[in-house]
């Protein structure tokens, strides 16, 4: 190459700064208003920053808060709104029913690969729907109920250690007991168990294990922001540029301690290139799928959904107790009729010593109360996305070109006034025992839906049964601050704080 075939860019750089300051300048309006203007998405209404740029969406996921954004925004423009301009957000059940139904060819956007391992994805981050089949059909088997029915003596251990805490802190006269912090340790503690036959020691030690709440809600944070320009996980994230700036904590967060732990556990098993024989826990079970399937899974394939679990598990099962735990006893005729129903089960010697799920399956008012919970509070408060197919789809009854993105959030989707009543918006759990609750049922997104529903609903089902009527029958609840709503931020699961009650053992 000639010096001056190298000269000429930089001498066009030079002599034509200004200009292409100025046309850069231009090119940000001018790409705005194509994007706004000329778009098969054009007619539809929503924030105007929203048409044009990705920034409402960054700007709402950063502020914490997508899941009232969300309520907002449909409130104002209607059951169809332009979240982004290449992203179309849906109110209606319908709607989210033919987005996330098996077979239509809708899949997964890159804002998933946005999530932790990158290299390595698990059920949650794999978009390719043929390896994301793959993994889950392994994975069917060690989360279904049977298999997490074997794990229930585990899982009492854990419910037997929480309940030896809050006896603890019932014993201490007008003493305040953090309740959110400890529903939160108890998930991960029961996760330790029935993923890896780990106990992490968040409830033994009564704190955040080596600040592993905290980190995960971190990593979570960036996953949910820079997961609205997914590009940007290769400036960040992915950049081997920056492993010079390792040193900031977000570009390069050290696992999480629990995390090395259950790295230990698969080392531990794993010994000269072959799996020992270990309790058939979660990793136990797709080890011996591995062994059975060798050329369909790998090692890196059972690492990484084991692991899935903690980050796809923890945080979600927390809040959903939380959530259930703070609407009762915000209402206190709900709350009232939860504590009759439980009582009167325990006086007719309905009740094991640790409630067992089908136990719980006859309290109808639990039930209901646990139902609408997940109505009103979904435990993931970010918009589950997938990318309309090629050829494009109907979505309840009008065509979409393929290749957008189109988004449904569950806080939206659970307030829609035709399918829950004109009362949606209110906490009542009475509105699933009056007559068929079938429709409303079908109409319920906390899972998810279709080829991703949830794979660990059965465990966290299983869980919240088990120790949430536990927990009523056992003491009395009384929230401290009864005017003060539940602090909580939407990184993609909803992280809440400050459940802080009064609790008094019972005399049973
Ligand atoms: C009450 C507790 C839970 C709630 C509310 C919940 C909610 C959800 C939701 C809404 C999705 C779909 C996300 C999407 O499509 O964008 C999902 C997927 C998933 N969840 Fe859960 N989850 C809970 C507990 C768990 C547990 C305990 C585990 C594992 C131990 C787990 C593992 C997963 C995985 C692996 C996926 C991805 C499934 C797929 O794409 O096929 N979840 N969860």
């Amino acid at each position: 190459m000639s010096t001056l075939s190298l000269l000429t860019p930089l001498h066009f750089l030079k002599s034509n700064f200004l200009a292409l300051i100025f046309a850069f300048i231009l090119w940000i309006p001018a790409r705005f208003l194509y994007r706004r203007l000329v778009s098969p998405l054009a007619h539809l209404p929503g924030p105007l920053l929203a048409s044009g740029s990705r920034v409402w969406k960054l700007w709402s996921v950063y502020n914490g808060h997508t899941e009232t954004d969300h309520i907002n925004l449909h409130a104002k423009y209607g059951p169809v709104v332009r979240l982004a301009p290449d992203e179309v957000s849906f109110a209606s059940p319908a709607a989210a029913k033919d987005i996330l139904a098996v077979g239509k060819g809708f899949r997964k956007t890159d804002f998933y690969t946005c999530f932790p391992i990158p290299d390595n994805p698990d059920i949650f981050t794999e978009i390719d729907e043929g390896k994301h089949a793959l993994l889950k059909r392994f994975a069917v088997g060690p989360y279904s109920l049977a298999s997490m029915m074997k794990l229930v003596p585990f899982m009492d251990e854990v419910g037997r250690e929480l309940i030896g805490k809050l006896d603890g802190i019932a014993g201490v006269e007008g003493r305040v007991c953090d309740l959110g912090d400890w529903l939160h340790y108890f998930a991960f503690d029961v996760l330790g168990e029935v993923a890896f036959s780990v106990r992490f020691g968040f409830l033994a030690q009564g704190k955040d294990v080596g600040g592993c709440i905290k980190s995960i809600d971190d990593i979570q944070w960036y996953d949910g922001i820079v997961g609205q320009v997914p590009p940007l996980d290769y400036l960040f994230r992915r950049n081997p540029l920056l492993g010079l700036l390792r040193f900031l904590p977000f570009l390069a967060p050290s696992p999480p301690l629990i995390v090395q732990m259950a790295f230990g556990e698969v080392e531990k098993r794993i010994q000269g290139g072959k799996y020992v024989d270990a309790r058939k826990d979660i990793l136990g079970q797709l080890m011996e799928a591995r062994e059975g399937n060798p050329d369909k899974l790998t090692d890196a394939n059972v690492v990484a959904v084991a692991f899935g679990a903690i980050g796809a598990g923890s945080d979600s099962t927390a809040s959903t107790m939380q959530s259930f735990m703070y609407l009762v006893l915000s209402y206190q005729d709900v709350y009232k009729k939860l504590e009759t129903e439980i009582l009167a089960a325990e006086k007719a010697g309905q009740l094991s010593d640790m409630i067992t799920y089908a136990e719980a399956q006859q309290l109808p008012y639990f039930q209901a109360c646990l139902k609408e919970s997940m109505r009103l509070r979904p435990a993931v408060g970010l918009d589950m996305q997938r990318f309309v197919p090629a050829d494009g789809a109907q979505i309840d009854g009008v065509y979409y070109p393929g290749g957008i993105r189109a988004s449904v959030n569950g806080w939206v989707l659970h307030r829609h006034q035709e399918t829950f009543g004109k009362d949606a918006d209110v906490f009542r759990p009475e509105r699933w025992l009056e007559g068929d609750d079938r429709e409303m049922a079908r109409c319920m997104f906390q899972f998810g839906g279709g080829s991703h529903l949830c794979i660990g609903r059965n465990l966290a089902l299983l869980e919240m049964n088990k120790i949430l009527p536990q927990l009523i029958r056992r003491y009395h609840f009384e929230l401290v601050y009864p005017e003060r709503p539940l602090k909580h931020h939407s990184t993609f699961f909803v992280v809440q704080k400050g459940l802080e009650v009064y609790i008094r053992k019972r005399e049973i």
